[in-house]
């Protein structure tokens, strides 16, 4: 169904027949067919008038969203196909709205669903009901204790790998609201049995694999436990590990819930100590040891279990140990002590385990109360669920089976009265005739058993609490005799001879026929298990324990408190329990959810249609329905009734004005149904037969196809109406829209415009105000000039006027001055006119010259004979002695000068003057040589070794000492010679070796000749007829000319025999070089530019010197 449609009746979309009661024909045969034919699709749930039927699908089913709860949610139990969640919403909303108690009574064999139906009620309610931090924590609190109480007391059986083994009653409490309050469990007689031993293809409880598989290494090591399943003798192994179930995983969601519940850390830790040393305790195993009385005596074989057991619950170990060897009977105030033999013992360790284990349980329910309970005193409404082991018949049945059988049986009986009570009450209330049904009623069953005088129960607490030798076959023969003749009882020893012979019926069992089926029981362990007895010294052993969860576990070992009375049997236990259960349950209103198992396979799409029939024949399921049909079929309130079908009349379609019985009254008298089928309740309409019912759906159902085209049309007509008037709106909007936008670009393009007229105006009138300012301050300015130019007249008037005055004023006093001089001279002119103007004029002079005098005395002359500066003139009449006055000067400080020299320096200045003489301004090579002082010996001749030789051979003082040229007449080019000059005769030699070439006595040389021009050339010519004349003239070149033609000279006027040396200056003259004459010309060359002077050969008779001009 798509989640579009709405669904208003169980009858839509039906799968078979959602109601059993509507089944038509009604046989067994088609209420089986109709089961199968829904479970086939997945429909699981069925109703019977307000009883759910569920079919267990063995699968997950997508039915229990969180949609579907909303779906159903406030809806009537008949508007939705049959739903567990509709009976806990009906349950729930007459617990809320009408206040009435409510109990879910959920029954059916194991394995039917019976714990998952409690869940999902449960969890439905927790999802409607209200919200809120508080409520919330309460609802987790009351879900969660689900997975804490199932791993401690539910375990694999064959018949269902989750199978419950204890009943549940939980009361949830609520406020006057329905917000969710507390809670409170009670538990029913766990099966303690299977502590110690498992049938065969079963296991223990799941704690015990959770434990092992899910707890950490560091909680093992301290629990002193192995992970291996197959160390521990009280796990049977053959089923160890259940498919579909992850324990480890288990392990973890248990200890959360327990968080959430509210155990503390060390809760938790005990409780699992507890666990921890039940399956330590199984290890445990003893050996016999005889005694000198004849007996046997059992001993612990290993100790170890024993050790680590007692560490963990804080245990003496000699005192468990003695515990299982010996028992301490006490009566009337006698104390005495016997051993236990081997078989003893295993019997009180197996004893203290179921013990152990079954107190440990009801703690955790105690525990688990504590937390949930309502903290409120406030008065509650209540709706309770029953979960209960269900109906089980196994091969080996015991004491335990008898007790949960009773149980079903006292549950059956409640669901056989209450329903035929409230289906009677109904009609009562509503005023229609009532005629008996005949179901079969189970309490004769029920009474066997429960009966105080001689049910079982009765008889076998009689048989416990008789004193003498009491076991199960003493126990049977009672049974034998009292029960015999019980209709529902069956024995092989009964005086009842119809069993006699009954092979299927062992002798030491007996067999009931319970509502169910019949169920064979062993009689064996029915006393012991009835009697529940722990040895005191076990109990007093426990006691002492240094564990205070197991201290409270064992209060009767406390040896202050020694009760010698015997504490009320299990099953005295057990029916007062549930005859409580029954009494609180017949005070709240009943909803059923009837389990139903599909197949013994727990797989999923099996149907075993024999299985399926015998528990819908002991459920008592056909007459269930029959009841309900006796009288009608079907029944209604007014209003839902009148609202489903009055679209079937046109006086009630579409709306009735009038009470709904009077409306529904019109409708079925206008549909024409025959009187007979149908009854005016107070309240409700009753349909006999559910064909009536399917006529009146036909007739809906076509009336519906009609109405659907009526409101296609009108919905059409409205749509396109809808549409129109959309697109109209839409219209008005878009066209709005565009006026707005045409407005809008108008008004920006006329804001422009007045933006532009504006501007234009704005230049104007700045323009104009431009014009006016630029006017005004022409005007300013004229102004300004104008005054300007009258305050410059009226100054310059002014001015020429102080001029005039001034001159006036000046002319006045010299004319004022020159009358008075001459008034003055007139009158002394008389004295005056003979000499003073001569002594005037003398005067004058005489302070001019003084003046002046002082004037030279106060100047710092220069006494270098080279200063040429001196003051300027004064007068012109001084000039003479101006002159004159420096001359004298001059003279006196080159005296000064003269005074300072030497004698060398006497006779250097003597050879400068004499070269003065000799060459200025006669050659152009003097004025540079000015400068220069006459070294004379340029070659340092007495330092150099080189020329030691050379020095030696002239005598005489050398004069002078250089390297001169030699000029070779061949080619003109010069050669290096040494030029040593004495007194006497000068010396030509070789530069490098210092050895003599020529020696010519001063006296042989006749002139010199060179040149006026800028060169070192010099020719010294000998006199012919000499002794030297053989060589010829020498022609020579040197830098130092001007000194060595002076020195020569001079060495001539200073001896007294001999000439003074001629000296021709000359540009051309000839040189005598050996035989032939050469003529040596000099000619002025290109000006200085690196080369110096150049000498070339032009003929043989013509040597050309080219001398750079300066
Ligand atoms: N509505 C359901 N949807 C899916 N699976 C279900 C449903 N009801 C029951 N089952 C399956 O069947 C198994 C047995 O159900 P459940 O434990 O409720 O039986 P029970 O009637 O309580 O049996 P017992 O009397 O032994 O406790 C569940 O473990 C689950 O696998
Ligand atoms: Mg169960």
């Amino acid at each position: 169904m798509s989640k579009m449609e709405v669904k208003t009746s169980l009858l839509d979309n039906m799968i078979g027949v959602g109601d059993m009661v509507l089944l038509e024909p009604l046989s067994e045969d088609s209420f089986i067919g109709n089961l199968k034919n829904r479970f086939d699709h997945n429909e699981i749930y069925t109703y019977i008038g307000s009883v759910v039927i569920s079919m267990n699908p063995y699968k997950p089913l997508p039915i229990y969203t969180a949609e579907k709860v909303e779906e159903y949610r406030n809806r009537n139990f008949y508007e939705l196909s049959p739903h567990i969640y509709a009976l806990a919403d009906e349950a729930y909303r007459s617990l809320r709205d009408q206040d009435k108690d409510q109990c879910i009574l959920i029954t059916g064999e194991s394995g039917s669903g019976k714990t998952e139906a409690s869940k999902f009620v449960m969890s439905y309610v927790a999802a409607v009901c209200g919200k809120g931090q508080e409520v919330n924590k309460v609802k987790e609190q009351l879900l969660q204790s689900n997975p804490v109480l199932e791993a401690f007391g539910n375990a694999k059986t064959v018949r269902n790998d989750n199978s419950s083994r204890f009943g549940k009653y939980m009361d949830i409490e609520f406020d006057f609201k329905g917000d969710p309050l507390g809670g409170v469990i009670s538990n029913y007689l766990l099966e303690k049995s299977r502590v110690v031993k498992q049938p065969r293809g079963e296991r223990n409880f799941h704690i015990f694999y959770q434990l092992l598989s899910g707890a950490s290494e560091d909680t093992l090591k301290k629990l002193k436990l192995d992970r291996d399943f197959s160390k521990y003798n009280y796990l049977s192994l053959d089923s160890a590990t259940v498919n579909g179930l992850d324990d480890a995983a288990s392990f973890r969601t248990v200890r959360n819930a327990m968080q959430i519940v509210g155990f503390m850390e060390d809760e938790v830790q005990s409780v699992l100590e507890l666990v921890a040393a039940v399956l330590k305790l199984g290890n445990i195993e003893f050996k016999p040891e005889s005694r000198v009385n004849g007996f046997d005596e059992s001993r612990v074989k290993d100790k170890n279990d024993l050790k680590e057991m007692c560490e963990l619950l804080g245990l003496e170990q000699s005192v468990l140990e003695r515990a299982f060897s010996f028992r301490t009977v006490e009566a009337k105030m006698e104390k005495v002590s016997t051993t236990l033999n081997v078989a003893q013992a295993y019997y009180a360790r197996d004893a203290l385990a179921k013990n152990l284990y079954s107190r440990l349980f009801s703690w955790l329910v105690n525990r688990i109360n504590e937390s949930i309970k309502a903290q409120t005193k406030v008065r509650k409404k209540v709706m309770g669920v029953l979960d209960i082991y269900g109906f089980e018949i196994f091969e080996d049945n015991s004491f335990e089976q008898f007790i949960i059988n009773y149980c079903n049986e006292k549950l059956q009986q409640i669901f056989i009265e209450l329903t035929l009570r409230e289906e009677q009450e109904e009609y009562v209330r509503e005023g229609i005739e009532w005629t008996n049904i005949e179901y079969f009623n189970n309490a004769i069953i029920c009474d066997l058993i429960e009966n105080n005088q001689n049910g079982i129960l009765a008889m076998l607490d009689e048989e416990c609490l008789r004193p003498g030798t009491v076991t199960d076959e003493t126990f049977l023969d009672k049974l034998n005799t009292v029960c015999a003749e019980h209709q529902h009882f069956e024995s092989r020893q009964s005086k009842n001879s119809k069993f006699l012979t009954d092979h299927s019926l062992p002798h030491n069992c007996f067999r009931i026929q319970h509502y169910a089926g019949k169920v064979l029981y062993r009689v064996e362990g029915f006393v012991d298990k009835n009697n529940d007895l722990l040895y005191r010294d076990l109990s007093q052993a426990m006691y002492k324990a240094n564990h205070s969860l197991i201290k409270l576990l064992f209060p009767e070992g406390n040896p202050s408190k020694v009760n010698l009375k015997r504490p009320p049997t299990a099953g005295f236990q057990f029916k007062a329990s549930v005859g409580t259960l029954m009494k609180n349950l017949l005070t709240k209103n009943p909803n059923y959810i009837r389990c139903i198992k599909p197949n013994d396979k727990k797989a999923a799409h099996i149907f075993t249609d024999s299985l399926v029939c015998h528990q819908v024949r002991y459920l008592g399921l056909m007459e269930n329905v029959r009841v309900r049909r006796a009288g009608y079929a079907f029944r209604q309130a007014y209003e839902p009734c009148l609202e489903r079908y009055k679209m079937l009349c046109k006086q009630t379609w579409p709306h009735w004005r009038g009470q709904a019985r009077d409306g529904v009254e019109v409708l079925l008298t206008d549909l024409q149904v025959p009187v007979e089928e149908f009854a005016y309740g107070r309240s409700k309409i009753f349909i006999r037969n559910p064909r009536t019912l399917f006529f009146l759906e036909e007739k809906r159902r076509q009336c519906l196809e009609d109405l659907a085209t009526l409101i296609q049309k009108i919905f059409r007509g409205w749509k396109s109406r809808r549409q129109f008037l959309l697109l109209k709106k839409s219209q008005v909007v878009v066209a709005a829209w565009y006026r707005r936008y045409a407005q809008q670009k108008k008004y920006q393009k006329i804001r422009c415009s007045a933006l532009v007229v504006q501007s234009f105006i704005r230049g104007w009138k700045a323009r104009k105000i431009l014009r006016e300012l630029k006017y005004k301050k022409r005007c300013e300015e004229a102004v300004t000039t104008i005054s300007a130019y009258w305050h410059g007249t009226q100054a310059r008037r002014e001015l020429r006027r102080l001029k005039e005055e001034a001159q006036n004023k000046h002319a006045v006093s010299v004319i004022w001055a020159a009358w008075l001089g001459t008034k003055v001279r007139r009158e002394y002119r008389k004295f005056f006119r003979a000499n003073a103007g001569k002594k005037i004029y003398d005067f004058t002079i005489q302070r001019i010259m003084q003046k002046y005098f002082l004037g030279l005395k106060k100047t710092t002359l220069s006494m270098s004979p080279i200063d040429k500066s001196w003051p300027a003139k004064p007068y012109g009449f001084l000039e003479g002695t101006h002159q004159e006055l420096r001359r004298i000067f001059h003279l006196w400080r080159c005296k000064k000068y003269r005074s300072k020299f030497t004698k060398e320096m006497k006779a250097t200045y003597e050879e400068k003057l004499a070269a003065s003489e000799l060459f200025k301004d006669k050659k152009a090579l003097y004025p540079s040589s000015v400068g220069q002082p006459f070294k004379g010996d340029y070659v340092e001749l007495s330092k150099n070794p080189k020329y030691q030789k050379l020095n030696s051979l002239v005598e005489d003082k050398v004069l002078l000492a250089d390297v001169v040229s030699k000029i070779n007449r061949a080619n003109g080019k010069g050669a290096p010679r040494m030029f040593l000059l004495t007194k006497n005769n000068f010396v030509l030699a070789d530069q490098k070796t210092g050895q003599v070439k020529t020696s010519v006595p001063l006296p042989d040389l006749s002139s010199v000749s060179v040149s006026t021009q800028n060169d070192g050339f010099f020719a010294l010519r000998v006199k012919e007829g000499a002794t030297s004349a053989a060589k010829g003239d020498f022609l020579l070149s040197s830098d130092r000319l001007i000194e060595i033609i002076t020195k020569l000279h001079r060495i001539g006027s200073a001896s007294a025999d001999r000439n003074q040396i001629k000296i021709d200056i000359s540009d051309e003259f000839l040189v005598q070089f050996k035989q032939d004459k050469v003529c040596v010309k000099f000619i002025q060359g290109a000006p200085k530019n690196g080369n110096g002077v150049i000498c070339k050969r032009k003929n043989n008779r013509l040597l050309e010197v080219s001398v750079p001009s300066p």
